[in-house]
C-alpha cells in the first residue's frame, strides 16, 4: 500500500513508528521499498555521502531533481521526500515554489526545507499550492557556518523555547511534519506533544514519531567518526537487506535509539 501524507497522520496517531530512510538511488530504493521503509529521504546529505564533500551547501537543485528521479523510478510503495537545497528556497516563497515544484515533477511527494519560524510563509504558499512540507529544525546543516560546527541545538533553556515555538508556528503554517536533528531527547518529546503532525528524529531521541538515518552511516559505508546518533545496523545483520530489515524492526519495536543513541 502506498504511504501517503494520510497514511503518515494515521500511523502518527496510533502510535505506529515511523521509518525513514535516506536514499540517493534506483538499485537501494527497491531494496529499502521492499523492506518496508516508510519514507525514503533524498537528503542533500548526498553532497557528503555520495558527492564527497564536507558539508551540503554544494548540492543544487538541479542535482536534487537527478538523485529524486532515479529513487522514484525504483519506489512502489513509500514516500518520496526531496531536500530543498542551499539558496534554492530561502530567497521567497515564490523561489521556493519554483524549485519545489520541479522537485515533484522528478517524483518526489514531499519536500523538506531547513529553517524556523521565519520560513512559516514559505511553508504556507507551498502547501496552499499543492506541495507537502516536512520542516527541518534543530541541528540544520545548511547553517553549519552559521552554527561553527554540527553542534547539538536546544541545550539551553532559550534556545529550547525557540525551538518549541519554530516546531509550532511551521505546523501551523501547515507543514506535514516535523523534523528534528540533534536535539536533547526531551526537547524532542516536548514538540512532539504540542504539535499535531508526525514528528522525525535523528539525535533527538526515541519519544518522536519516526526516526530517519543516513543510508550510508547505518550499512557503516561512510568513512570517518560515527555520530553518536547513528547504528551500523550492518555488523550484525551480515547483508545490506538484512541491515535495512533490522533497521525497521528496531524503529518499529523501538529498540533504536536506545540511550547510548541519544543526547
Ligand atoms: O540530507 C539528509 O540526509 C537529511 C537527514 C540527515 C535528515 O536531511
Ligand atoms: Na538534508
Amino acid at each position: 500500500m502506498k504511504t501517503t501524507v494520510s497514511t503518515l497522520h494515521k500511523m502518527a496517531a496510533e502510535g505506529r513508528k515511523i521509518t525513514m530512510m535516506t536514499c540517493y538511488d534506483a538499485s537501494f530504493a527497491t531494496l529499502l521499498d521492499t523492506a518496508g521503509v516508510d519514507i525514503l529521504l533524498v537528503g542533500d546529505s548526498l553532497g557528503m555521502v555520495i558527492q564527497g564533500g564536507d558539508s551540503t551547501l554544494p548540492v543544487t537543485q538541479q542535482e536534487m531533481e537527478y538523485h529524486v528521479r532515479c529513487v522514484a523510478r525504483g519506489t512502489k510503495n513509500a514516500l518520496v521526500l526531496g531536500d530543498m537545497t542551499f539558496g534554492a528556497y530561502q530567497q521567497s516563497p515564490q523561489q521556493a515554489f519554483e524549485n519545489a515544484s520541479r522537485l515533484i515533477q522528478a517524483g518526489a511527494h514531499m519536500v523538506k526545507l531547513e529553517g524556523g519560524a521565519y520560513m512559516a510563509e514559505t511553508v504556507r504558499f507551498l502547501v496552499e499550492r499543492g506541495v507537502p512540507v516536512c520542516a527541518h529544525i534543530g541541528l540544520t546543516p545548511q547553517f553549519v557556518n552559521a552554527f561553527g560546527g554540527y553542534k547539538v541545538q536546544g541545550r539551553s533553556e532559550d534556545d529550547a523555547r525557540r525551538i518549541v515555538e519554530d516546531a509550532r508556528t511551521l505546523a501551523d503554517a501547515g507543514a506535514s511534519m516535523v523534523l528534528m536533528e540533534c536535539v536533547p531527547a526531551p526537547l524532542a518529546r516536548e514538540i512532539t506533544e504540542v504539535v499535531r503532525v508526525p514528528t522525525i528524529g535523528i539525535g533527538a531521541g526515541p519519544d518522536v514519531s519516526g526516526q530517519v538515518l543516513v543510508l550510508y552511516d547505518a550499512l557503516g559505508v561512510y568513512p570517518g567518526k560515527k555520530a553518536r546518533f547513528v547504528k551500523n545496523f550492518m555488523a550484525e545483520a551480515g547483508s545490506i537487506q538484512g541491515a535495512v530489515e533490522a533497521y525497521v524492526n528496531a524503529v518499529r519495536d523501538g529498540s533504536f535509539p536506545a540511550a547510548e543513541h541519544c543526547f
